[in-house]
């Protein structure tokens, strides 16, 4: 069994996650601002760098996997915007990044990085944030955020760093670096999931109303329990070939609003483009795809 660093493991689906890392035998370290092995803040570089460093330390330079679910909801007015981008983005991408050589160590590590289904269902959401936190320049995604006022900017700053985390994640994945070391990269989606963050939200008469009014085609909210099962699995052998992958967890909602946009075809525009990428991974990997467990030998 191995050992395991979970985010966001005092509440909610990180501590259900890490509940079920340590049933199926794993050791887990856990990093949260309460209650955790490691207590830090994410939204701060500084606690992040922390946070890195002793979860390195106490892993004694080896991971098999982590689970990334430290984030904070789309609430709070537009002073709540640098939290939201710094915990939910950077408190994922820092880590990972600074934890990859330990997780390139075994071989074959699981890495589940929480996303949400605000980056298909919230609508106009600026790309322009999305690019700046790409592009790891938080001052810039915190001034374009704020912008857009008190009632908009936290959804936005939600939205957007979910989506920007979310495609960080596949374009690492597929990386040489990552997947080439055996690390799976992946992302889970929920919808509404009841959990403390989200029943912060329905304490709120305004936002409750909002909430109660979102499609959610099964009829109920998600549980936290039943998230942790995926990511349970997404840390198996079993999962070996889920690569880069975003599983949507939300009861339907993304289904219902946006059956026809996805899988959607290359389009005519963008054909140059995906020959260039064919024959790049042909010239950097001459050799024909081998049988599992082969790959790597
Ligand atoms: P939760 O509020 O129950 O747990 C989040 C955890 O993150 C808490 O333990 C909290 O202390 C920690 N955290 C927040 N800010 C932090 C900081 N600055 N430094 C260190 N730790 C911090 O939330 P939940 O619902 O379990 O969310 C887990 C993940 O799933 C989050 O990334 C959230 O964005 C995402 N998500 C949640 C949904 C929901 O409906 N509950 C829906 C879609 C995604």
């Amino acid at each position: 069994m191995g050992t395991f660093v979970v985010t966001g493991a005092a509440s909610g689906m990180g501590a259900a996650s890490a509940a079920r890392l340590r049933e199926a035998g794993h050791h887990v370290l856990t990093v949260d601002q309460r209650d955790a092995d490691v207590v830090v803040d994410l939204a701060a570089p500084s606690g992040r760098a922390r946070a890195a460093a002793e979860v390195l330390d106490r892993a004694a330079g080896r991971l098999d996997g982590a689970v990334l679910a430290a984030g904070v909801g789309p609430t709070g007015g537009k002073a709540r915007v640098r939290t939201i981008l710094e915990v939910n983005y950077f408190g994922a991408v820092d880590l990972l990044t600074a934890w990859r050589p330990a997780l390139a160590a075994g071989g074959h590590a699981r890495c589940v990085v929480f996303g949400s289904n605000s980056t298909t269902t919230i609508p106009a959401v600026p790309t322009a944030i999305v690019d700046a936190l790409l592009r790891g320049r938080a001052e810039r995604a915190v001034a374009i955020t704020t912008c857009f006022g008190n009632l908009a900017a936290p959804p936005f700053a939600y939205g957007a760093s979910k989506i920007a985390l979310t495609r960080w994640v596949r374009r690492h994945a597929v990386l040489p670096r990552w997947a080439g070391a055996g690390i799976r990269l992946n992302v889970i989606a929920p919808g509404a999931v009841l959990t403390p963050l989200l029943e912060g939200q329905l304490a709120t008469p305004a936002e409750r109303a909002q909430i109660e009014a979102f499609p959610i085609p099964v009829g109920h909210y998600g549980d936290p329990d039943e998230i942790s099962r995926w990511v349970a699995f997404l840390c198996t052998d079993a999962a070996e070939s889920a690569c880069g992958a975003v599983i949507v967890i939300d009861g339907g909602t993304d289904a219902y609003y946006r059956a026809d946009d996805w899988p959607t075809t290359v389009p005519l525009t963008g054909v140059a483009a995906y020959v260039r990428r064919t024959r790049r991974w042909r010239d950097r990997h001459p050799g024909k795809q081998a049988a599992r467990g082969a790959a790597s030998q």
